[in-house]
């Protein structure tokens, strides 16, 4: 999950990394409250998950109190790489005298922790990368040792932060390190790192993505959620905890095992090309305990979208097996009644199979169709969702 700025920089209060909070708001009115709270000049910042606010209109210095109210509307009504802007930050103005880069991040290939900072921040650092590679540095860090001050003052060192800031500096590594480790976070990233007048050195920017699997440790995280802007489907799905991601086709699938779900990912839209074209609807995995509460929780979920024509439901009966798995959908429809309304193509195999196919034939359920190969039960989906295409 990524945070927004303000989130950020909460994070980075809270570990003692030195930033100025400011306040966030929702309307021009109450940016002009705010600003006219701080006093001042002070710095409007729009509230997005995307870096480039600045070139993209996003951050202004308003003088008074009216200016704030001003840019506020304008930012407001900004759409930054395609995300509507519905907040602002409201903040002193500190204007930098230097701008560095620092952040750290999970390195995935090296299996390890990496540190990459340059003296000349500000900018994107893909540009200075470009132009000028050798102020870039990249420093790893050994995920078991991590940073101590020791390793603080070396990164610090070889930065070559200036030696007015250096305490600071280290105080600041030591403590985005904490950051990145007590919040669980895949990237701590602070660009500008500014020295303000007095040479003092604060955190003017902040971006923190945080580790979703690290989410039954880290209750506080939840409030950082933007519920608004997430999904309905998916928030839904979340909540019953299905593994669901909405996709654009028409043939909704459910099936057990991230494998055998995005196998038959690729055979619906195979078989959709001889079928006007459709494409799975969703990916949504059960996991290993298909009852039928999940099972409805599932089909609940797929027959929300409207997008859905049809419905392929793919199991592999393993540890739970398809007798299980044949009376969840079965029990599934009769929880949901008359909230199931569109075609259901179910393929069962593997353990207690037979039982499984004979407790649904027994049922009888005109909504469900049962095809005994995967192939075939992609082909049956996705005639259907087309049929039903118009
Ligand atoms: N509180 C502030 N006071 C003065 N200038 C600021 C302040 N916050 C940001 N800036 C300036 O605006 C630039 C862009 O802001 P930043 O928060 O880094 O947004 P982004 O990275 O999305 O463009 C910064 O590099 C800095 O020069
Ligand atoms: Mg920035």
């Amino acid at each position: 999950m990524d945070l927004m700025e303000y989130q950020a920089k909460e994070l980075f209060a809270k570990h003692g990394v030195s930033t100025t909070l400011g306040t966030v708001v929702q309307t021009p009115e109450e940016a002009r409250a705010a600003a006219e709270a701080i006093g001042g000049v002070t710095v409007i910042k729009a509230q997005v998950k995307a870096g480039g606010r600045g070139k993209a209109g996003g951050v202004k210095l308003a003088k008074t109190p009216d200016e704030a109210f001003g840019h506020a509307t304008d930012i407001l009504a900004l759409t930054i790489k395609d995300l509507p802007v519905n907040r602002v930050l409201v903040t002193p103005a500190t204007p930098p005298v230097e701008e560095y880069y620092f952040s750290f991040l999970l390195d995935r290939s090296n299996r390890s922790y990496l540190c990459i900072a340059s003296v000349e921040g500000g900018v994107e650092i893909e540009e200075v990368a470009r132009t000028n590679p050798d102020a870039v540095k990249q420093i790893p860090v050994d995920a078991g040792t991590g940073v101590d001050e020791a390793k603080a003052t070396a990164i610090v060192d070889e930065v070559g932060f200036p030696a007015e800031l250096r305490d600071q500096a280290i105080a600041m590594v030591q403590g985005l390190w904490t950051v990145f480790t007590e919040e669980d976070a895949t990237l701590v990233e602070v660009n500008p790192l500014a020295r303000l007048e007095g040479d003092r050195l604060e955190a003017l920017d902040g971006k923190v993505s945080l580790d979703e699997n690290a989410e039954f440790r880290q209750a506080d995280h939840a409030a950082f959620e933007d519920k608004a802007a997430a999904d309905p489907l998916e928030a839904k799905a979340k909540e019953k905890g299905l593994n669901y991601v909405k996709l654009d086709g028409e043939v909704g699938i459910i099936g057990n095992g991230a494998g055998l779900v995005m196998s038959t990912l690729d055979v619906v839209a195979y078989a959709g090309e001889a079928h006007g074209g459709v494409k799975p609807a969703n990916f949504l995995d059960i996991g290993g305990g298909a009852s039928a509460q999940v099972m409805a929780d599932g089909l609940d979920v797929i027959l929300g979208d409207a997008q859905v024509n049809s419905v392929f439901v793919n199991v592999f009966g393993g540890i739970t097996s398809c007798d299980a798995v044949a009376n969840g959908i079965v029990g599934a429809l009769e929880i949901l009644g008359d909230d199931a309304t569109k075609p259901l193509v179910v393929r069962l195999d593997g353990n207690n199979v037979e039982e499984g196919r004979r407790i649904l034939q027994e049922a009888n359920h005109p909504l469900v169709t049962l095809e005994a190969t995967m192939d075939g039960a992609a082909d049956k989906a996705a005639e259907l969702a087309n049929a039903a295409k118009g």
